[in-house]
């Protein structure tokens, strides 16, 4: 089984930048013979970015979409970014869903993230589905039950027949430094892997997200359970990302 490698790169990169990284990527990656054999690359560049990370991936083994997408397809919406245009106009095959910083900076909802997760799937794309603890709920002990009720929320109503991706990011471990234990990490995405499965999914992987770096990037890959990353800080450069792939 491949494993994934998701870029989120927030709110950064202009569209010169975005298709700058893309070209040196890929002039990189081909240096690796099976690199694709082995890493499924996905690029999750702001709005603006996408048509030019489209224009340069549609068609290759890179995958790309959008860091956030409405729940409906259309209409009076003012500054939403529509799913249904990154998946048949840009031919994107991924959404990004539910990242804490959507959660805790714009109060998105549980509810409104399982929308987005259903219009992701009737849309033929795969959500890359986020969901974590804070600080405070771990130091309470309510890791899993909160990763569970955001889990259990977040993707009812799904065919669970169609691929999903879960990418747990204990918030205190995103942009800190601060990388969650191999034990942490092992801990839950067993749990994940169980709930999962428990609920009929036939086809999920489930990311680690949190200050993943080329030199924790190696031992997080060998925990069981952690079929790739969701990478912040160090998906921005390629020389940086490329190395995290490389681990694998
Ligand atoms: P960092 O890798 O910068 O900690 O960010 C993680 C993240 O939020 C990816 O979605």
């Amino acid at each position: 089984m491949k494993k994934i490698f998701a870029a989120n790169w927030k709110l950064n990169k202009t569209p010169e930048q975005a298709r700058e990284f893309v070209i040196q990527f890929k002039n990189e990656a081909f240096k690796h013979a099976d690199f694709f054999k082995t890493c499924e690359v996905i690029l999750f560049p702001q709005a603006f970015g996408l048509e030019a990370v489209s224009s340069l991936c549609a068609g290759t083994e890179i995958g790309f979409g959008p860091q956030n997408i409405y729940f409906e397809k259309s209409g009076a919406f003012t500054g939403e970014n529509s799913a249904e245009v990154a998946s048949v106009a840009l031919k994107a095959k991924f959404a990004l869903i539910g990242h804490s910083e959507r959660r805790e900076i714009f109060k998105e909802i549980d509810g409104q993230l399982n929308k987005k997760n259903i219009l992701v799937q009737s849309l033929k794309m795969t959500s890359v589905f986020c969901i974590g603890e804070s600080l405070q709920q771990r130091e309470a002990f309510q890791t899993l039950p909160v990763c569970f009720a955001q889990l259990d929320a977040g993707l009812a109503g799904l065919d669970q027949n169609v691929r999903v991706i879960v990418a747990y990011e204990p918030v205190w471990a995103i942009g800190t430094g601060k990388v969650a234990t191999l034990e942490q990490v092992a801990e839950v995405h067993q749990a994940i892997n169980d709930k999962l499965e428990a609920r009929g999914f036939k086809s999920f992987q489930i990311l680690y997200g949190g200050s993943v770096k080329a030199d924790n990037a190696a031992s997080l890959l060998k925990v069981p359970h952690v079929d790739g990353f969701l990478i912040g800080g160090a998906s921005l450069e390629v020389s940086s990302f490329l190395n995290v792939c490389l681990a694998n």
